[in-house]
């Protein structure tokens, strides 16, 4: 094919490094601050289910989907999806799926590298005893200066951004291979010492009975919708990483069987991080449903009182660091990949290049949490919320559906079943039969509430 102009991409060094690398991109905000607060809010175990079930039926397919376009191509986003295309007979502007990819995580990290840096701070912040001693209020204060000062912010995110540079200068076995070995075992050990902590508290009970006692009354069609939603976000699809993860992977591993133990390892992360937060909430007399605040203003309360609270909390902030850390990564090495194979760049220069550029752009973003705190984009919206309502509204929920797409009615049923070589027939047919229809349909309802939401 005269298309390829570069060669394939390198390897993992096994399947569990995939799984590893793949985990640590899903674990992410999304895991230890958003599920558990939405998971209380709308029924505890009913809500668990239906997103188990959503998990399963939208996730998990177009999960699937984006890790088999990637080996299939095993190349940049942009070249895969353009072979997959050529591949099936279709067209090369295919490859703009993969572009789509691309930008979407570029403009996801710009503000991803913020948050990361807040929760740099707390870490040392806590560790250091910022918070001993000072009530809610003093507490909601040091927050708010905090994002006052630009300089502050700056400082944390450019240094977030910059150990991602070191990591993914690297290369994927030096430096994602190296980072991800400690990275995951690190964040599960966190999370089983913090859940081991909230086990003594006295908060634990009413948190697990506000957690998973069956309450069918709370789950309203809203709810499904809420579940639907995240179902998607936490697998970190439609950004391209799945596909350049995927692309890493080698052609013996299955990829019906690591993408399950994905989502089963997502969704246990999201479930132990509720079993450590709640019972704080609980024992602290605290407000579960502050949204979010949550992490930053709720539970810094509960560290300042607690003895032993600046170990605890600098062990949580940490969490959260490390999370986004191993998402960050996953969201740069696309575009990486992107600029070596079409570019010619060498590794660190793309590095170089692309973080600087996430770096710029996520400027903006800090700056509307205080000297541009006026200046508005779209309605009232600063830069941090166009971005984000930008990313979250349109291009997740577009690139999703438009990888179910691809790879239900583009790609040709051979070129599908070859590469996903399941063990069962039927399994393959059921994967084929939801990515063709019940997926795309939940994409669309998704974001048309997405929207109507945002109209209303
Ligand atoms: N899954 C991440 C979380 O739960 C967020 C996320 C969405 C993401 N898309 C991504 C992370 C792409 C890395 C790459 O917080």
């Amino acid at each position: 094919m005269a298309q390829l102009t570069s060669s394939r991409s390198a390897q993992w060094s096994s399947r569990w490094m995939f799984i590893f690398a793949a985990t640590a991109s899903a674990v992410g905000l999304g895991n230890i601050w958003k599920f558990p607060y939405i998971t209380g809010e709308n029924g505890g175990s009913a809500f668990v289910l239906v997103y188990l079930l959503c998990i399963t039926l939208i996730g998990l397919p177009i999960l699937i989907s984006e890790v088999l376009i990637g080996r299939r191509g095993g190349r940049n986003p942009i070249d895969s999806t353009r072979i997959v295309a050529l591949e099936s007979h279709r067209s090369r502007h295919w490859q703009l799926l993969g572009a789509l990819g691309l930008i979407t995580s570029f403009f996801l990290l710009s503000y991803y590298a913020l948050i990361a840096g807040w929760a740099g701070h707390y870490t040392f912040g806590s560790l250091l005893g910022m918070f001993k001693g000072l009530n809610a209020q003093q507490i909601d204060e040091t927050f708010e200066q905090f994002l006052a000062d630009p300089l502050q912010l700056i400082f944390w995110q450019s240094l977030f951004m910059l150990i991602t540079f070191l990591v993914v200068s690297r290369g994927i076995k030096a430096g994602l291979e190296k980072t991800i070995r400690v990275l995951v075992p690190g964040l599960f050990l966190i999370l089983v010492l913090l859940v081991g902590y909230s086990m003594t508290l006295p908060g634990f009970l009413p948190a697990m009975d506000f957690l998973f006692k069956p309450d069918f009354k709370t789950l309203t069609s809203q709810s499904v919708l809420v579940a639907l939603g995240h179902a998607f976000f936490t697998l970190s699809i439609a950004t391209a990483s799945m596909l350049i993860y995927g692309a890493y992977l080698s052609k013996e591993a299955s990829i019906g069987r690591t993408t399950v133990a994905i989502a089963i390892l997502d969704t246990l992360t999201a479930l132990l991080a509720g079993i450590a937060i709640f019972p704080l909430v609980f024992s602290y007399g605290l407000e579960p449903g502050q949204g979010p605040t949550l992490v930053f203003k709720t539970l810094p309360i509960a560290f300042a009182n607690m003895p032993g609270g600046h170990i605890i909390g600098g062990l949580f902030f940490l969490l959260i660091v490390l999370a986004a850390l191993g998402s960050a990564i996953s969201m740069i090495e696309p575009l990486v990949s992107w600029l070596m194979q079409r570019g010619s760049f060498k590794r660190i220069s793309a590095t170089a290049l692309s973080c600087f550029s996430v770096w710029f752009v996520g400027l903006g973003s800090v700056l509307s949490f205080n000297v541009w705190k006026h200046i508005t984009i779209i309605s009232n919206w600063t830069i941090y919320q166009t971005i984000d309502n930008l990313v979250s509204i349109i291009l997740l929920p577009l690139g999703g559906f438009l990888l179910a797409f691809f790879a239900g009615w583009i790609m040709t049923q051979s070129a599908t079943h070859d590469e996903l070589n399941m063990k069962y027939n039927w399994i393959y047919y059921l994967w084929r039969f939801l990515i063709r229809f019940i997926t795309p349909i939940g994409v669309f309802i998704i974001t048309y509430r997405l929207i109507a939401d945002l109209v209303s």
